[in-house]
């Protein structure tokens, strides 16, 4: 799958779950807003599914947001990740678009992976094609503090002017 076929999907699939060992570098978390309906293993020790919409409940302790990628409500899930200041936002690298201002606006750090990812499947397996754009992955208090202490390869941003 390309960047822009990715990160445009309106009503298409939007099940691209987070490697294993991400959440291995980077957890536990205490929440998983949108986590999947059928997924190999919790992200969280609390999972949000679409059919109670995470966006509209309360969050809570650290959370991992992984959000779905639809332009169109991907800034809401960041704000709300913002207001809440708690956590780490994995998302594509698209510093310019109108959804990142959310994270130059609210997060304590950017760390730029090095590397493309491949996502997995709710089976566990590993989609075939690469995450077509590098990740950056956004930290908020205590979620700031894993990220500038993994060992995850990339820049890890921590002055900008917003
Ligand atoms: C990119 S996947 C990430 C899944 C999981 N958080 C992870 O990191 O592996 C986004 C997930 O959000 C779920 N989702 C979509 N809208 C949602 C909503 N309003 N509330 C909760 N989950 C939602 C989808 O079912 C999809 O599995």
């Amino acid at each position: 799958m390309t960047l822009g076929s990715h990160q445009t999907s309106i009503g298409k699939s939007q099940v691209h779950l987070t490697p294993r060992w991400l959440l291995d570098q980077l957890g536990p978390f205490d929440l998983d807003p949108c986590a999947a309906t059928v997924r190999p293993w919790d992200c969280a020790a609390e999972n949000y599914v679409e059919a109670i919409d995470g966006l509209a409940q309360p969050w809570k302790g650290l959370v991992w947001l992984n959000p779905p990628f639809d332009r169109r409500l991907i800034g809401r899930w960041l704000a709300k990740l913002a207001e809440h200041g708690q956590g780490i936002a994995l998302v594509h690298a698209r510093t310019e678009t109108a959804w990142f201002r959310q994270i130059w606006t609210g997060a304590d750090l950017i760390l730029f992976l090095g590397h493309r990812v491949n996502f997995l499947r709710p089976d566990g397996s590993a989609q075939p094609a690469n995450s077509g754009a590098p990740i950056a992955l956004a930290g908020y208090g205590e979620g700031a503090n894993r990220l500038r202490n993994s060992d995850l390869p990339g820049t890890l941003v921590t002055e900008w002017a917003a």
